[in-house]
């Protein structure tokens, strides 16, 4: 295996992050029992229009992992594979929760490999709690009151509510008026 350029495996996990659920951690947990070191990245991507700001999910992502320098966050643009190579990460790692999540890492798996025959794709599994937690999803029930504590690291909820606390806190208000009228 290649090693970084701080020495060592590296390597790089992909994704949108908005915002990291325990399933990313899981994921990154099991990528440093393989890799000396793991680099969260989180694409730049200006046609999504995500709830968290490149910034905040960086700061996230940085709380998070406060203390562990085996864990390195970034961002990036462009092609993935272009970017591995210019970090020196010859893995890159992406977590499958399902057969459902297959198909499309596939193809993204052989794109890359066709792009940069150089570069292993290494797909993870999640624990199994976790098998049906996705971003959007955490987003979605906390929205709509639902609790998301286990299923997100506690800056993440306490992100959650500095978004959309104004939002709900009317909602719930309404929901305790009709309960009692
Ligand atoms: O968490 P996501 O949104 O499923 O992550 C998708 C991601 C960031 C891994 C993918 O969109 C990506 O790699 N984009 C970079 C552009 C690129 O390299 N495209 C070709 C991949 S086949």
């Amino acid at each position: 295996m290649r090693p970084g350029r701080r020495g060592g495996s590296l390597a790089v996990f992909p994704g949108s992050f908005d915002p990291i659920t325990n399933g990313h951690l899981d994921i990154v947990a099991r990528g440093l029992r393989v890799f000396d070191r793991v680099r969260m990245s989180i694409l730049v991507n200006p046609e999504k229009q995500p709830l968290f700001t490149v910034e905040e999910r960086l700061a996230i992502i940085r709380e998070t992992y406060r203390g562990n320098p085996r864990v390195e966050v970034d961002t990036f643009s462009g092609l993935l594979v272009d970017y591995a190579e210019r970090v020196g990460a010859s893995v890159i790692i992406r977590g499958i929760r399902a057969i459902s999540d297959f198909e499309y890492e596939f193809q993204m798996a052989l794109m890359n490999r066709r792009l940069n025959p150089q570069i292993e794709t290494v797909f993870m599994m999640p624990a199994e709690s976790y098998s049906y937690v996705s971003s959007r999803l955490v987003k979605e029930v906390f929205q709509l009151g639902g609790k998301v504590t286990d299923l997100v690291p506690a800056v993440v909820e306490r992100r959650l509510r500095d978004k959309y606390g104004a939002a709900i806190r009317p909602a719930r208000r309404a929901t305790a008026r009709a309960r009692r009228s």
